[in-house]
């Protein structure tokens, strides 16, 4: 079999003074994403959502564990090879460059392009992001395009670079309602038309997930307790953050969900043990206070649950 467009192994974060961290932001994070795949990173704050986006991008290193993008130790593949979508457009951009500026930059830094193949190349990318025609939009300035139209010139900015993977870190959650589910089509159209191999996609919320995703992985305090297709997600969560995360998705015209009781990071005190969610766990064992579930598989392989409860 082909490897998987990204590999991720054990990979466990700790923040802190180096011969004291206090923060584990991962702990023991597994996934990998195959060709043509959308995955989505569903957390809440603080569950270690964007330490993953980091450490794909080159910005962190990981403590343990290892990321491979087509088989290869990431450390040794070019930083343009994943390349992050962030949530907020506008502090991404530079108020004083204009669209062009920024499209162009990868293209005549990266890929050398000059002339008139940077010209098309430019135009490409505008249509494939779908700021047309391109002449109206490349002069333009980030304070003269709506947030929807922003988040496209970064998706094009990335593109540029020609990515195996996008990292999508919360993309529309600063957008109006109305634009982001053309943001999030837009992403999904990437795949078949781009470099793009495979997409991560973060998210607070399930709802936006199971629009984009083909599989979903649920973090709870740096570590995976659910993971599976997103629909065998969504029809039988097993565990009860991912059933309490289902539970609050709103109306479609309600603000989107954030739940805001964020739990701290887990840290390496001894006090920390058991399951991370047993203080909000409706279900919890007396095994829950002293072990942590390990992931396990359940159904027919499609789906892994970390809990005590369903086993
Ligand atoms: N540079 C850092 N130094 C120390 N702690 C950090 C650092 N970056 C993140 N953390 C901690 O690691 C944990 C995970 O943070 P991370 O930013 O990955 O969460 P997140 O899931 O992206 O949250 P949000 O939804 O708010 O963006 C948090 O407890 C955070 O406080
Ligand atoms: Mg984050």
């Amino acid at each position: 079999m082909a490897d998987p467009v990204l590999e991720i192994e054990g990979l466990t974060k700790y923040y802190g003074p180096k011969q004291h961290p206090t923060v584990v932001a991962l702990r023991n994070v597994s996934f990998s994403l195959e060709a043509g795949e959308i995955l989505a990173l569903v957390g809440e704050s603080g569950s270690g959502k964007s330490t993953i986006a980091k450490i794909l991008n080159g910005i962190e290193m990981t403590t343990r564990g290892f990321v491979r993008l087509e088989g290869k130790p990431i450390e040794t593949v070019s930083r343009q090879a994943v390349q992050l979508v962030f949530q907020d457009p506008y502090s991404a951009l530079n108020p004083l460059n204009s669209v062009e500026y920024v499209i162009s930059r990868p293209l005549i830094n990266f890929s050398k392009l000059s002339g008139n193949a940077l010209t098309i190349a430019i135009e490409n990318l505008m249509e494939q992001v779908k700021l047309t025609p391109p002449e109206l939009f490349l002069p333009k300035l980030p304070h003269e395009l709506s947030g929807g139209q922003r988040q496209r010139v970064l998706i094009a900015r990335a593109l540029a670079c020609r990515p195996q993977v996008i990292v999508a870190d919360e993309p529309v959650s600063m957008l109006d309602v109305s634009i982001r589910a053309e943001i999030l089509g837009l992403l999904n159209e990437l795949r078949e038309l781009t470099s793009v191999r495979a997409i991560v996609y973060i998210t607070h919320d399930m709802a936006s997930a199971r629009m984009i995703a083909d599989r979903v992985v649920v973090l709870y305090r740096g570590k995976i307790v659910e993971s599976g297709m997103i629909d065998t997600v969504f029809e039988h969560p097993a565990h009860p953050y991912t059933q309490l995360l289902l539970r609050v998705i709103p109306r479609v015209d309600a603000a989107w969900p954030e739940l805001s009781d964020e739990k701290p990071a887990w840290t390496t005190s001894p006090s920390d043990h058991g399951c991370p969610f047993i203080a909000r766990c409706p279900v919890a064992l007396p095994i829950c206070q002293s072990q942590d579930p390990d992931l396990v598989e359940i159904g027919h392989g499609t789906q892994q649950v970390a809990c005590h409860a369903q086993r």
